[in-house]
């Protein structure tokens, strides 16, 4: 694809763009918009240096891609509740995404993406790996490709307060949350097939038991985490993430903790809202 007003330059062969030559505090020329669309549908997350950007550029920033809307656990920040603030800190062995996952598939319309900056970043560590779940799906069998066609995954939040932590991101009241999603989704906009699994919420397939479903979820897991169909982005204070929440899988590696590594990473992420898989 061919871009005339920004910078495209891949990171891996699976999955992630760093883009050039935008400034993401403000509004986006029709063109560039147009491109940084077409580029988040080809590679899935795209990354930016050294932006600088307060709450509300953030929001207006990731309104380009569809609506922020509030994380159902963890406490936005107060005059901007769709951006929370997501804080390691020394001495925690606390990990607010201790698994590969798709954010919030326990919801009816689980996002679309999600916006994440980088305020604070350790000298090393921290970095956040991403997988493409187009290519997880493409790779499987014809066989096992007609298993799953119909299947659908029942997805659970565990408990709310697993999504807060003490002294640094505060948690909201609420129940535990569920929604069976197909097991392989469309993307809307590039027609694509992806698995829409995660180790992080997926617990069994609908109208199995968590012990039947079990083996199947793990392979289509383990399948999907292979090292070929991932990226990993090293951060850098201004960095941006945006990614397709629809057909990637992401975690942040928690690495930097400890008696010597005493370092925190502070980042804002605003969640943009998305429609029910089909
Ligand atoms: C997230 O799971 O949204 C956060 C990822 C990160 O902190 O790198």
């Amino acid at each position: 694809m061919r871009n005339r007003h920004i910078e495209v330059s891949p990171l891996a062969g699976a999955l992630g763009a760093e883009l050039g030559g935008v400034d993401l505090s403000r509004p986006l020329p029709e063109e560039v918009h147009g491109e940084v669309l077409d580029a988040l549908h080809e590679h899935i997350v795209i990354f930016f240096r050294d932006q600088e950007l307060d709450c509300a550029q953030h929001q207006a920033f990731a309104s380009n891609f569809g609506p922020p809307i509030e994380h159902p656990f963890t406490r936005g920040l107060d005059e901007w509740p769709e951006t929370i603030e997501i804080i390691r800190s020394p001495g925690e062995d606390y990990n607010w995404d201790s698994k590969f996952h798709s954010d919030l598939m326990f919801l009816e319309a689980p996002p679309m993406g999600a916006s994440l900056y980088a305020l604070e970043i350790p000298p090393y560590g921290g970095d956040t790996l991403f997988v493409n779940m187009y290519l997880a799906y493409e790779t499987l069998s014809e066989k096992m490709k007609e298993v799953l066609s119909g299947l659908r995954g029942v997805n659970e939040s565990g408990p709310p307060s697993g999504y807060s932590t003490p002294g640094a991101m505060a948690g909201k009241q609420g129940e535990p949350m569920f929604a069976s999603h197909p097991v392989v989704r469309t993307h809307p906009v590039t027609g694509r097939k992806a698995l829409f699994v995660s180790p992080g919420f997926t617990r069994r397939i609908e109208g199995m038991t968590e012990d039947e479903s079990r083996p199947l979820i793990e392979f289509l897991c383990s399948h999907a985490l292979r090292p070929e169909f991932s990226c990993r982005f090293r951060w850098s204070a201004g960095a941006v993430a945006v990614w397709d929440n629809r057909v990637s899988l992401h975690r942040a590696v928690p690495d930097f903790f400890g008696e010597v590594d005493n370092y925190r990473r502070v980042m804002h992420r605003v969640t943009i809202g998305g429609d029910r898989p089909i």
